[in-house]
Parts: structure tokens; C-alpha cells; sequence
């Protein structure tokens, strides 16, 4: 399948100058969904994966859908001030914007093979930041998937030492 055909391109949005890539064409076509999901399950059942952590949001709509089909759990990275819980954080730059993302501490148990989700791979500072708090808690990042990956942005080079897996490259 071409996955390109369902994503949709959105000039000047959120601002002028960025292209977004809009992957909700993808969800809401149930053979897009499952096709892509399906790319990324198998690659998790490649790398081992014991748990898979996504940030949020379009990481939990892509990240989920693979740890239920394998039977694996799901753990969260959230904006701060969303988990109820003691948590670890980690400061990142997006390509429009500086945040903080946070994991609840007992999120990924030390050892634990951890495979992120995530849609979209621009500057890689989401993942960059992601795999702080999960190697912060011990975890072991297997694989990095994403559905599409802007290679411009370069993220890529920040991910040196670990393995990627991208569905779609612009
Ligand atoms: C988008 C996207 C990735 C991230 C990629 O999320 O879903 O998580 O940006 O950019 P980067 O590689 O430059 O870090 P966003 O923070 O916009 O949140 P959302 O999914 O809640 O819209």
C-alpha cells in the first residue's frame, strides 16, 4: 500500500513557512490504520519490544494500536502538569516551540525493552527528549518507528546510536 496517499499536506500551518503533515487521513481509513500499524508491530516484534512509549498526542493514536496487538503495555509521555504522579522530565525544542515532557517515574522498569512510537520524525527533539526519560529510568530503547519522517529536519542525526524505523520520508 501507499501509505503517501492518505497523509495530507497543509501548507503554512501552524504558521507560515511549515508544511504540516496531516497523518488523520491515515487514522480515519480503517485499511491506512491498520496497514501502518501492522509496518510498525511487525518491526517491534523484530526488535523484541517489551513496552511501548509514546508522546503525546499523535504518538498515543500511533503508539497504542501497536502495543494492543502485541499484547504489551503503553506508557505515556505527557506535556507537563497532565500526570497525577511522581515524574521524571525532560526539557526539548520543537520545530515550532520549546516544551517540557514528563513520564511517570515508574513508567519503564529498569532493564525493560522500550520501543517509541511516535507519527512524525522532524527535528527529533520530541524523541531526543523521550529517550532521556525512558534511559533515565533504566530502560532500554530497542527502536525509535515513526510514520513519517521529514529527513530536511535531519532528526536522524541526533538518534546516532539507535535503531529508527520510518514508513514514509519526505
Ligand atoms: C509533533 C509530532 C511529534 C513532534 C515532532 O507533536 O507529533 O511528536 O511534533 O517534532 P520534532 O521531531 O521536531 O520534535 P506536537 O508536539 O506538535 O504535539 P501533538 O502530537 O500533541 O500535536
Amino acid at each position: 500500500m501507499d501509505l503517501k496517499q492518505y497523509v495530507t499536506t497543509v501548507e503554512d500551518w501552524p504558521k507560515p513557512g511549515i508544511s504540516f503533515k496531516d497523518i488523520t487521513t491515515i487514522m480515519d481509513n480503517g485499511e491506512a490504520y491498520k496497514y501502518a500499524t501492522d509496518q510498525i508491530v511487525e518491526y517491534a516484534k523484530k526488535v523484541d519490544a517489551e513496552l511501548i512509549v509514546g508522546p503525546e498526542a499523535r504518538g498515543f493514536i500511533t503508539g497504542c494500536p501497536v502495543a494492543y496487538a502485541l499484547g504489551i503495555g503503553f506508557a505515556p509521555v505527557r506535556k507537563e502538569g497532565k500526570l497525577p504522579r511522581e515524574v521524571v522530565r525532560a526539557e526539548y525544542g520543537l520545530e515550532y516551540g520549546k516544551d517540557v515532557l514528563t513520564m511517570h517515574k515508574d513508567a519503564v522498569k529498569p532493564g525493560q525493552r522500550v520501543l517509541i512510537v511516535d507519527d512524525l520524525l522532524a527535528t527529533g527533539g520530541t524523541i531526543d527528549a523521550t529517550i532521556r526519560l525512558v534511559e533515565e529510568m533504566g530502560g532500554v530503547v530497542v527502536g525509535c518507528a515513526f510514520l513519517i519522517e521529514l529527513t530536511y529536519l535531519e532528526g536522524r542525526n541526533k538518534l546516532d546510536n539507535y535503531d529508527i524505523c520510518t514508513l514514509m520520508q519526505y
